[in-house]
Formats: structure tokens, C-alpha cells, sequence
């Protein structure tokens, strides 16, 4: 980081970060979600609110305590991250989007607990809202960073992530690697920007992750400017 003269490189600069996973109701009782542990974004809002940027953080459920002086927004659904994200986006420097979004949600959901009847039950899914690639197609002047958990073909599938959602960098993991899954506190990962750099990181604590991620953000602002 070339820092400022206060050393807090990302002063004045709005930072939108979403975490944690989705939830998406069934019933009063019941849900759908993911491993996500919000983790990698809680360091990257913590890091980002150090080194001088203003904060806010969209969260799914997580059970970690909310960063100091980083604006806290809890949601359950992707449909609700969907409306606080586009809410503050106009307002934006940066985005970055960590949070394990629900591709689905259940077509109906039930106002009473759902009773047990024959021996196998179907639930009907629909697509939730893309919110990244919204963001994608809205972009003014926001820098957008998106992340690509994988399992397989990590370096195509997050390139193209970076193409067809308009991102200026994508952070591909691959999940299956030991010290990169959900709930760690350490990740494996590499970040890709859309002149075909890549910054391949080794294992790192997520607060380390974070600081690179920044400071690639930091140089892409600059460069902006
Ligand atoms: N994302 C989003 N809204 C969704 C789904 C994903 O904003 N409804 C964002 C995630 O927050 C992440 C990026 O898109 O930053 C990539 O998410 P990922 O699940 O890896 O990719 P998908 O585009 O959902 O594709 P797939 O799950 O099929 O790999
Ligand atoms: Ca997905």
C-alpha cells in the first residue's frame, strides 16, 4: 500500500461488502441455506474500515459479531440482500460481493408448519435474482468485486464469472482444497482482473486475503482517478 498521508489508503471511499449466506423460507420453521460462515467478508469489512474506507456490510445470518465501526445491515433472503444492495449501490465506490447467495427459493412458501403426509415430498424451486450480474448491468462508476467458489475447473468457470457479470476482479477459490472451504478461518485463492492478471495467493488467514484484495482495489481506484 503507498499510503496517504493519515495511512489510511482508502479514506472517502464507500465500500459496499455483503457476506454470510442466504436463507430461503419453506416455512415458519424450515429453510434452505448454505455452509457459507461470513468469514471472508467480516475480514474484509473489518479490514477495509482500518485502511480509511467507509463500510457497510449486508450480512445473511452468520454468528460472528459485527465490525466495529462498519455500518451492519442484516437480511435472510437473496431477495432482501437484493433490495439493500441496490438501495446503496448508486452511492458506491466499490462493491464486493462475498456472500453465498441461494441460487433457488421454494416457488411457495407455507404460513403453518408444513405437516408430514406421504414418503417423499417435492419442493418446487425458482431462480432468485442475480444480484452481481444486475449490479454488473448498472454500473456507473463502481469497481466490482466478485467471488467464485468452485469446486472443478476453477480458472474457467471464474473467468468467465468476470466476463458475463461485468466484474473488474473475481477471487476464485476452490473449495475442495484443505484451509480454502467454508468456515475456515484461512483460504486458498486466486485473484483474477479483466486484463488477465492473476495474483495467485498461497494459504493465507482470511485478514491476510483481505489486505491483498484491498490493496488490489486501492490500485484500481488510483488508476480511476
Ligand atoms: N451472486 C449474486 N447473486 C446470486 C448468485 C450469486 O450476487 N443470486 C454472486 C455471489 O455473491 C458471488 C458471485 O455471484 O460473488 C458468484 O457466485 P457463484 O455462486 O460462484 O456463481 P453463480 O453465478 O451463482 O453460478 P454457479 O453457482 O452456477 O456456479
Ligand atoms: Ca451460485
Amino acid at each position: 500500500f503507498e499510503k496517504n498521508a493519515l495511512g489510511r489508503p482508502l479514506n472517502n471511499v464507500e465500500i459496499l461488502i455483503t457476506a454470510g449466506p442466504t436463507r430461503e423460507k419453506i416455512d415458519p420453521v424450515r429453510y434452505f441455506t448454505n455452509h457459507s460462515s461470513g468469514k471472508m467478508g467480516y475480514a474484509i469489512a473489518e479490514m477495509a474500515e482500518k485502511l480509511g474506507a467507509n463500510v457497510t456490510l449486508i450480512t445473511g445470518p452468520t454468528s460472528l459479531t459485527p465490525p466495529e465501526f462498519v455500518t451492519t445491515i442484516q437480511i435472510e433472503s437473496a431477495q432482501e440482500m437484493y433490495d439493500r444492495v441496490i438501495e446503496l449501490y448508486p452511492k458506491s465506490d466499490v462493491v464486493i460481493k462475498s456472500a453465498a447467495v441461494a441460487d433457488y427459493r421454494p416457488i411457495n412458501t407455507y404460513e403453518q408448519k408444513l405437516k408430514k403426509q406421504n414418503d417423499d415430498l417435492h419442493i418446487k424451486m425458482e431462480r432468485t435474482t442475480d444480484i452481481l450480474k444486475e449490479l454488473g448491468k448498472l454500473k456507473t462508476h463502481q469497481l466490482l468485486v466478485g467471488f467464485a467458489a468452485e469446486t472443478n475447473n476453477v480458472e474457467e468457470y471464474a473467468k468467465k464469472k468476470l466476463a458475463t457479470k461485468n466484474l473488474d476482479l473475481i477471487v476464485a477459490n476452490n473449495v475442495t482444497y484443505e484451509g480454502a472451504g467454508f468456515g475456515t478461518d484461512t483460504n486458498i485463492v486466486t485473484i483474477y482482473d479483466r486484463n488477465q492478471v492473476s495474483l495467485e495467493l498461497p494459504l493465507l488467514t482470511k485478514q491476510e486475503v483481505a489486505k491483498h484484495l484491498l490493496e488490489k482495489v486501492h490500485v484500481l481506484l488510483k488508476g480511476a482517478r
